[in-house]
């Protein structure tokens, strides 16, 4: 039997063909079940785990269960158009988000897009939103200060460029304050800021975006957020998405700070849309994973050796509690993953002390070597004695009369609490946080009423501007607590002009 060219020919074309086609039906599958932002899918039986898909109307989704019957997808909009026999395609990609300058002064959602009304964005580059951590020998210890602005915390728990700092409190206590604070601070610190709001409603995040504006400091950051009104996956995808934006800068030698405000709500949503696609709960509801779900988040902050450009990501997450209650599931887990809490506390906030840090148990695991000299002189011992000062003052209540000792540190306590009082979006520059905390651990403000506290410090700072430049200026750029003669002579001066009201 002889064989022809042409059958032979004819055979491989054929197969090809049908090989084209045997892809192709792998590659498109069919909507078997839909219903509160999940589908389910029959066919797709390469889809990978997070690859995009796109329904036939459009609407983008996310392949996250692959069972071996049919595959959960997670719907990203809206997905009331979806109907049961619908097509659904991959499309081979892993969910991305554009980064790069052009994102600067926008808010976006987590996919990118801008939802502020002011056009476009044109980025020619993205990044996959999920990626791996930098590795060990890719970092360098954390020892440069991110400076907060805020008296509390650059002097009793310091933070530094590449750390993560968890911010946890109940709700209503300044929380979303301290991060705008912080990112007001940045300001001609060469600092890149991300902000990422997730479950806020618009008008707050409208609001927060409106004061970023209005002191110029939406020059330097961006906004990404998933509002309480978006579907779950959107709330539960936007920190990545941000962090995604972050490393892009940090690659490039550039110093980012990311704040994801807050990670409770992102828990829920990862919650919300784990039980739809019915993973198996666990404890509180939330699916076994979800200490996974913070961990591969915040270890992307890093600060990165010289070799790789010497860039950093510092993450400040939030965590929202119920009734003070640090020891439930999603706080504890989130204080093990962080280098360090800052706990507001709502009764402290009630009665006037704000920020309401509760200096016993907030604290900054590396942020110590992270402070200036001259900070870490004049502050060494405060959080402790201030946190001393609490637990003497609640005794000091029962008690009628004190030994002179009890009664010295309770009112120098009074007066650490009236000094590390600070208003809304005035952040103070370091050299000047150091002088006033120099001349309360001296002593200095001992003798002041506390009522005064307060305008004695205005009062000595704009004094300090106008007579005694160089001093400050010489604590800026040294970073290193001057000859101490010249800083009590300053204050001593001060203090003689000083008018204490009757
Ligand atoms: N240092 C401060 N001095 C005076 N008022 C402050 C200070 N910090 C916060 N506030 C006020 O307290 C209120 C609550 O602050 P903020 O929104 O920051 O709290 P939050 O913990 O983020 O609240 P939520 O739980 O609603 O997100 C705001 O009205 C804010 O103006
Ligand atoms: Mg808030």
């Amino acid at each position: 039997m002889s064989i022809k060219a042409e059958e032979i020919s004819a055979l491989i074309k054929q197969q090809i063909e049908s090989y084209d086609a045997d892809i192709e039906v792998k590659d498109v599958g069919t909507v078997i079940e839909i219903g509160d932002g999940i589908a389910r899918a029959h066919g797709l039986d390469n889809v990978m785990s997070g690859e995009l898909v796109e329904f036939s109307n459009g609407v983008m989704g996310m392949a996250q269960n692959l069972e071996e019957s049919n595959v959960g997808i997670v719907i990203l909009g809206p997905y009331t158009e979806i109907r049961e026999g619908d097509e659904v395609r991959r499309t081979g990609r892993i969910m991305e988000v554009p980064v790069g300058e052009d994102l600067i002064g926008r808010v976006v959602n987590p996919l990118g897009q801008p939802v502020d009304g002011k056009g476009t964005i044109e980025t020619s580059k993205t990044r996959p939103i999920e990626s791996p951590a930098p590795g060990v020998m890719d970092r360098q210890s954390v020892e440069e200060p991110l400076q907060t602005g805020i008296k509390a915390i650059d002097a009793l728990v310091p933070i530094g460029r590449g750390q993560r700092e968890l911010i946890i409190g109940d709700r209503q206590t300044g929380k979303t304050s301290i991060a705008i604070d912080t990112i007001l601070n940045q300001k001609d610190e060469d600092m890149i800021c991300i902000y990422v709001a997730i479950g806020q409603k618009d008008s707050t995040v409208r609001r927060e975006v409106e004061v970023l504006r209005q002191h110029g400091a939406l020059d330097y950051t961006i906004v990404v957020s998933a509002g309480a009104s978006e579907p779950a996956p959107l709330q539960y995808l936007a920190p990545y998405a941000g962090v995604s934006m972050g490393e892009e800068f940090m690659y490039n030698g550039k110093h980012v700070l990311v704040v994801y405000d807050d990670l409770t709500k992102q828990a829920n949503a990862y919650r919300e849309l784990s039980l739809l696609l019915r993973r198996p709960p666990g404890r509180e509801a939330f699916p076994g994973d979800v200490f996974y779900l913070h961990s591969r988040l915040l270890e992307r902050a890093a600060k990165l050796n010289d070799d790789k450009g010497g860039g950093s990501l510092t993450a400040l997450p939030f965590v929202e509690t119920q009734a003070g209650d640090i020891g439930a599931y999603i706080p504890t887990n989130v204080i093990s993953i962080t280098d360090g809490q800052i706990f507001l506390q709502s009764d402290l906030f009630f009665s006037g002390v704000r920020p309401a840090i509760n200096a016993g148990l907030s604290v900054s695991r590396v942020g110590g070597s992270a402070q200036i000299k001259a900070m870490k002189k004049v502050a060494g011992t405060l959080r402790l004695d201030l946190a001393s000062f609490r637990e003497l003052e609640s005794f000091a209540q029962f008690g009628s009369d004190l030994d002179k000792a009890t009664q010295d540190k309770l009112n120098r306590g009074q007066r650490t609490v009236e000094v590390l009082k600070q208003g809304l979006h005035k952040p103070l520059v370091v050299q000047k946080q150091v002088m006033i905390i120099f001349a309360l651990t001296k002593g200095y403000l001992d003798d002041i009423p506390v009522e005064d506290v307060t305008r004695f410090e205005d009062e000595f700072l704009t004094w300090m501007d106008q007579n005694r430049q160089e001093l400050l200026a010489k604590i800026k750029e040294t970073g290193q607590l001057p000859d101490t003669e010249e800083m009590s002579e300053a204050v001593e001066t001060f203090k003689k002009q000083f008018v204490v009201t009757e």
